[in-house]
């Protein structure tokens, strides 16, 4: 299988507007699914679920809860990532013993080390912590997605009730953002970004132009 190196994969890489019928293969989407799993997670809680969206009347209703954005009904795979902030309450547990048992922790660390975690997730905002693991999820399957010669627009603007109730998510679930996959329309991609890096990086301290 042909991959695209990794850094015309980053540099290359546009959000279409439109796409066209053609689905990926089920082995391209199990790859690209595949690869959002290796996304970095936090304490091994993994609060990210994704709804795979193939069905043409379905992606036609997740339009139209999505200001009726083009690319959420015309590509052939629309994957919507969800998650419970508050599902960590249910799995610390199991992740700590898993941990203790990876790094040989002594047993006696286990309730000090459970006390500083739940601190740590009781004083975290949940939402946002949730919304960087998949983002960080969607990230990796944008890229292996790109590196297999297909294309991606992340859409985060939609209405999540309606989404919610499209997909029959249950009440607590908050709905984060959905990835159109597919093949781009026609080769008329939005052009490059050339903001020079001087303008977004700082060499050492505020206000001094990164000069690379
Ligand atoms: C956090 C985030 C949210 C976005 N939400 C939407 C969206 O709701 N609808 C959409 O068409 N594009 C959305 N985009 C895609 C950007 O608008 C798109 O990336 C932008 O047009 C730049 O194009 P490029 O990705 O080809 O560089 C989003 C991108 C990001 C990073």
């Amino acid at each position: 299988m042909h991959l695209k190196p990794l850094h015309r994969v980053l540099v290359e890489r546009r959000a279409p507007r439109h796409f066209s019928d053609p689905p990926p293969p089920d082995g391209v989407l199990q790859m690209i699914l595949h690869a959002g799993l290796q996304a970095h997670n936090d304490y091994r809680v993994k609060p990210a679920r994704f709804i795979v969206v193939r069905d043409s009347r379905k992606r036609a209703r997740l339009r139209r809860a999505a200001m009726n954005q083009p690319c959420v009904g015309e590509a052939p795979v629309v994957l919507v990532a969800f998650g419970h902030p508050e599902q960590w309450r249910e799995v610390l547990d199991d992740t700590l013993h898993d941990d203790a048992e990876h790094t040989n922790l002594n047993s006696r660390r286990l309730e000090p080390q459970r006390q500083r975690v739940t601190e740590y997730f009781e004083r975290t905002p949940l939402r946002v912590w949730l919304h960087r693991h998949v983002m960080m999820s969607f990230t990796c399957m944008m890229l292996t997605a790109e590196a297999l010669g297909w294309d991606t627009s992340l859409v985060e603007r939609f209405d999540p009730a309606a989404v919610a109730a499209v997909l029959g998510l249950p009440a607590d679930a908050e709905v984060v953002a959905m990835l159109a996959i597919g093949r781009a329309a026609s080769a008329e991609m939005p052009a490059y970004d050339t903001t020079s890096l001087a303008n977004l990086v700082y060499n050492e301290r505020y206000g001094e132009p990164w000069q690379g």
